[in-house]
């Protein structure tokens, strides 16, 4: 069995006193797999990636660290953060929980501090999380977090000379030459900034998570990257000569037998690099091409001038407008649809069989055979 890999131990004492052990490691997790009466622990994950997190298939992209708390042997907190493998300078926080009957002892506190200074070692730069509980808020709060977007809130760190309300603006500065590549578990983290930079001020972040402006983006990313996974798309990134995700192109297949020569495209640049908004959507176009998508369309917010420029200038025609289609309890605005079509190869690239649904070979033979029990002569 693979063991977890051990990042490192220590021992303290709490308010009450009690003593906290504390493994911080990296999955495979499963021997720690114990369930738990009241709460998740260590169970709680996406549950789309959930397996491959606990069994450590993720560590090859994503460095996960778990901060995990014993009393008595017993598994009593944990949290996470995960950051890209190679470049390690954005983080989330995940999973953040301690078991009811070990709460305000110091233990989230104390899990959490332990994983910031580990961050901030090794070179990290800013922390992301999110929390809809107020009590949650307070830990933040009291390590320097601090509310962004949404329900979002994000710690920078604070050897940088850049406060966190100008840190996107300092992260994002145009450093020079791009590069496109295809994106990874391991952009989870920096993919989670790009949609979280307040810019470009687009009502519609991406319509294919449904995020919007002002949503804080994080899950949207799990949920999009299986479904990309699954359905023969492609999820492209912008990355500068940094290693910072400064845009992002994803290209969704529709899922069904009628619809494989379609695809959605969403797409999001930060200003200072919008100058290569065309190359990404140009090889999104040819990677569609080549995998027999022949019709393209794009959805978009009809206030957003800028985003539907770019379309326009990539080829797409306005199909679709939808008439108030998008409230945000003041103001109406259309809902646009942008195709762009090439000449279908007149093939499909999946049989009937390969969907749900679809009658098997040996059905319409036995259809043919007359195999009916009724129908069969005695
Ligand atoms: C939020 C949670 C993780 C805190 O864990 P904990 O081990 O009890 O936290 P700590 O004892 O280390 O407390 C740290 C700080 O959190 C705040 N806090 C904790 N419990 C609190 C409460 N009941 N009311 C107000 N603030 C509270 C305080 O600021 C506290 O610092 P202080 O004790 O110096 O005042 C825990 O309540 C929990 O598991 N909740 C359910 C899961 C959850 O919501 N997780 C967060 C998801 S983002």
């Amino acid at each position: 069995m693979t063991q977890p890999k051990g990042i490192f131990n220590k021992r303290v004492s709490l308010k009450n006193g009690d003593t906290l052990d504390i493994k911080v490691t990296e999955p495979p997790l499963t021997s720690y797999l114990a369930k738990v009466e009241y709460g998740d622990l260590i169970h709680w994950a996406w549950p789309e990636v959930k397996g491959d997190i606990l069994t450590g298939k993720m560590t090859e992209w994503i460095y996960m660290p778990y901060a995990l708390g014993f009393i008595d042997n017993t598994l009593v907190g944990s949290m996470a953060y995960f950051t890209p493998r190679d470049t390690q300078d954005i983080g989330i926080i995940e999973f953040v929980e301690t078991l009811p009957e070990h709460r305000r002892k110091g233990i989230s506190s104390i899990l959490l501090s332990t994983l910031v200074k580990l961050f901030e070692k090794k070179g990290g730069l800013a922390l992301l999380l999110c929390t809809a509980n107020p009590v949650a808020g307070n830990l933040y709060e009291k390590h320097g977090f601090w509310y962004t977007i949404g329900d979002g809130m994000q710690r920078t760190n604070p050897k940088l000379s850049t406060k966190t309300a100008d840190f996107n603006e300092w992260y994002f500065q145009n450093t020079g030459s791009t590069t496109i590549r295809e994106a990874t578990w391991g952009d989870l983290p920096r993919l989670s900034l790009l949609y979280n930079n307040p810019n470009p001020e687009w009502i519609i972040k991406d319509y294919l998570t449904e995020s919007f402006n002002n949503t804080r983006y994080e899950y949207h990313f799990v949920k999009i990257f299986t479904q990309v996974q699954k359905s023969d798309g492609k999820f492209f990134l912008l990355e500068s000569n940094e290693k910072r995700v400064v845009g992002s192109v994803i290209l969704l297949r529709k899922n069904s037998f009628l619809e494989q020569h379609l695809g959605s495209l969403s797409f999001r640049i930060v200003p200072s690099y919008q100058q290569n908004t065309l190359d990404i959507i140009e090889h999104a176009k040819e990677c569609a091409r080549n995998i027999g998508i022949s019709i393209l369309e794009s959805h978009v917010a009809a206030s957003d001038s800028d985003q539907i420029k770019f379309l326009e200038l990539a080829g797409f025609k306005l199909t679709t407008r939808l008439k108030n289609r998008l409230y945000n309890g003041t103001t109406w605005t259309d809902l646009l649809i942008y195709t762009i079509e090439e000449k279908h190869t007149g093939k499909n690239r999946k049989d009937k069989s390969e969907f749900y649904g679809a009658r098997q070979e040996w059905q319409n033979q036995r259809i043919k055979n007359h195999l009916h029990p009724d129908r069969s002569s005695n």
